[in-house]
């Protein structure tokens, strides 16, 4: 390990694992922390295979690259956090497993350490109550995949103090990504709550048959300049999340334009998920 600022990221799914290379790319010494060795093992191999992929096409210096890769540990054991001044959890979209992480991150966090959820759903004040510090915990928001999305949404709650939304936008800038800061908490806050508003919208229209998913996609990315259609994006995101994240959004804004529709409901109780399970809305092949 080097003498860098250190970071911890907990949980080594899809967005956590990128998030640690991401800041190991900018210098930071990063402790991957899951309680699952498949994934962690999965996620170094996943962004490793990404980044010397930079290599080989020369958007990558391959010694900054092998170096970014070396300041990356993993491991189970939660006292790895504790010389991190910043700490994200990436863990599952549930409340009583964040809350527990918290708990465990807690009891080995150094005193100044601030921690941010990853969480799109959950505001930061709905999980306050298992952190020990509130006024060092909001929401740091990454977008899928987090190695090439700029975007970090900074979402503080109320018992969040000015000086870690400042070190929250400090250190999305130090890791080459571009902040925005909310005011407060939103429901979707700003790129979800557009998003996946209009991914319901392009489901309704081909749920009511007026055009066919390779169509729709078309259409939003010849006329609106997406880099991916709505269908080709949910396939990337995961159904099963995209109606996680509609259901949720219902249950707390009580509006029922985030009611997930049929069509989406049925393919993710046939188990097609998207890019994870090889079929969605597309078939991809890449299990
Ligand atoms: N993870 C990491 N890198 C990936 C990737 C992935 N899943 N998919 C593609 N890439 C890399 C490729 O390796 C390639 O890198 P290289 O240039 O170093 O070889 C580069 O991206 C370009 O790949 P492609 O040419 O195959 O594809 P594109 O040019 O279409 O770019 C994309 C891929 C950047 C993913 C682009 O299609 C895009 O921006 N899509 C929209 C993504 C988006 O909107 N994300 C937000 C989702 S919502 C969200 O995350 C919120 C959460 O709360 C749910």
């Amino acid at each position: 390990m080097g003498a860098g600022p250190t970071i911890a990221v907990v949980g080594a799914g899809a967005m956590g694992g990128q998030i640690a290379y991401q800041a190991a790319l900018h210098g930071y010494d990063v402790r991957l922390i899951s309680r699952s060795e498949d994934r962690l093992r999965d996620a170094s191999t996943a962004s490793s295979a990404l980044l010397r992929r930079r290599v080989e096409k020369g958007t990558l210096d391959s010694d900054a690259c092998e170096a970014a890769l070396a300041r990356v540990s993993l491991g189970s054991a939660f006292e790895a956090v504790a010389g991190a001044e910043t700490i994200i959890e990436s863990v599952a979209e549930d409340r009583d497993i964040k809350c527990e992480v918290y708990g465990r991150i807690c009891s080995h966090a150094h005193d100044t350490a601030i921690i941010g959820t990853n969480s799109s759903t959950l505001p930061c004040s709905l999980l306050e109550v298992a952190v020990t510090h509130p006024e060092r915990f909001l929401n740091i928001h990454f977008f899928n995949p987090a190695l090439l999305m700029a975007l970090v949404e900074v979402v503080p709650g109320p018992r969040t103090a000015e000086t870690t939304i400042v070190r929250a936008m400090d250190f999305a800038r130090a890791i080459g990504k571009t902040p925005v800061r909310l005011a407060r908490e939103e429901y979707g806050f700003i790129a979800n709550r557009i998003l996946f508003i209009a991914i319901q919208e392009a489901m309704r229209l081909v749920e009511a048959g007026y055009t066919s998913v390779e169509d729709c996609d078309l259409a939003v990315r010849k006329a609106l300049g997406w880099p991916m259609g709505p269908f080709q994006l949910s396939d990337l995101v995961g159904l099963d999340v995209v109606e996680a994240i509609l259901d949720e959004g219902l249950r707390q804004t009580g509006d029922r334009r985030w009611e997930p529709v049929e069509l989406l409901r049925d393919l993710v109780a046939r188990g097609k998920l998207g890019n994870k399970t090889g079929e969605g809305f597309f078939t991809t092949g890449s299990v």
